[in-house]
């Protein structure tokens, strides 16, 4: 296989910077100190460049906390300019009406808010009191200030939470203003500690009545309401991994072929594991996406089946879902939407 059999990333995430207002029990972020980012002008060449040469439909906005970067709604922007979607994950603190009306301003077309559980949950896991609320808040206002607004939930699933994890879904399809959940297997996301990172993690699921429990009622709810982003199928897969997290789950990796991740200095992985292939800052996007690193890296994804953060759940199966695949379901929104495809 060589590398320009791949034929191009539909989706982009980037961590736009690596620090954070929260203090999550699962993340390294919050203790960095940030630095040596890429500029909006970078950012704007970057975009124009992802738009002409290649069919990328959405780019997904991270961190570290997104809106920690200066001017983070100006990076939104150039996306939309470009004509491609964007999702920004957010932990929700302090999305002021103000705020939900620059977002809206901004052309974003997914805001997606980070929530874990019921409020005790939460709070914990992100490491201070009132987040809960102030999730909770953040969603009101954005519906406020823009009532079509596509609000997601995203919600790891995990040892803390496992137990309260299908009637925390049922409460917040019912109660919430909310159009989708995605759910994500907890993993190593923000930073690689080898592939039996898991064991003497105190977050780390163990497989048993409850954990069972709890995947079968995701399963069955995903079943019956088209809200919840993940094919039902991807909670056997989340069964399988957690009681199994070295086994073969038969999965085919699709990173570097249909998405790559950037960090806030403009890197780019293709490979959840490896290093980066190449830097914005220094190519252009076609010349790293087509290089020698990022072919390499390709070639060792076709059979490579780590369980990685990307396997799981950011590059998940997306093509061959039992539901709409994931694909399907952006060419929806984005057509219920004013948004033009550029592909
Ligand atoms: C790294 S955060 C960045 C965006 C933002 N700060 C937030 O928390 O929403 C992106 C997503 O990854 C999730 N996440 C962080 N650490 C995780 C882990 N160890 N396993 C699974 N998901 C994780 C967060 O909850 C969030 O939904
Ligand atoms: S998960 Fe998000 S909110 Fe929590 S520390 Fe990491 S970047 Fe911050
Ligand atoms: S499955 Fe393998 S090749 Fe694919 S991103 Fe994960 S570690 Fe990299």
């Amino acid at each position: 296989m060589d590398s320009r059999s791949a034929r191009g990333p539909i989706t982009v995430d980037v961590s736009i910077t690596e620090v954070c207002n929260a203090r999550c029990v699962f993340c390294h972020c919050w203790q960095s100190e940030g630095g040596g980012e890429f500029t909006i002008e970078t950012w704007k060449r970057f975009c124009s460049e992802l738009s002409k040469e290649f069919v990328v439909k959405y780019v997904c906005f991270g961190g570290g906390e997104p809106y920690r970067r200066d001017g983070f709604l100006e990076f939104v922007r150039a996306v939309h300019e470009n004509e491609m979607a964007s999702i920004i994950v957010t932990n929700g603190i302090a999305m002021t009406e103000r705020r939900a009306a620059e977002t809206r301003d901004s052309g974003n077309f997914i805001l997606n808010f980070s929530l874990d559980g019921f409020e005790e949950t939460h709070d914990e896991m992100r490491g201070f009191k009132g987040c809960f609320e102030q999730v909770l808040r953040g969603i009101d206002n954005v519906r406020k200030v823009s009532p079509d607004h596509h609000i997601a939930l995203s919600t790891m699933i995990n040892e803390r939470n496992a137990p309260e994890i299908a009637a925390f879904t049922r409460w917040a399809l019912d109660k919430l203003a909310i159009d989708c959940i995605n759910f994500q297997a907890y993993q190593q996301v923000t930073r690689y500690e080898g592939i039996k990172w898991y064991e003497n993690d105190p977050l780390w699921p163990k497989m048993n009545e409850t954990l069972d429990r709890a995947l079968s009622e995701l399963a069955e709810i995903a079943d019956a309401d088209k809200r919840i982003f993940n094919p039902p199928r991807q909670f056997a897969d989340f069964r399988r991994y957690f009681a199994e997290p070295l086994s073969d789950l038969e999965l085919v990796c699709k990173a570097g072929h249909t998405g790559f991740a950037l960090n806030s200095k403009g890197d780019v992985f293709m490979c959840a594991v490896e290093a980066p292939v190449g830097n914005i800052q220094r190519a252009g996007v076609s010349e790293i996406f087509y290089g020698e690193g990022a072919g390499a890296h390709r070639v060792k994804s076709v059979d490579c089946s780590e369980n990685c953060h990307f396997l799981i759940n950011c590059y998940y199966d997306k093509e061959s879902g039992r539901h709409a695949s994931y694909e399907d379901r952006f060419r929806e929104l984005m057509q219920s939407r004013t948004v033009k495809l550029s592909g």
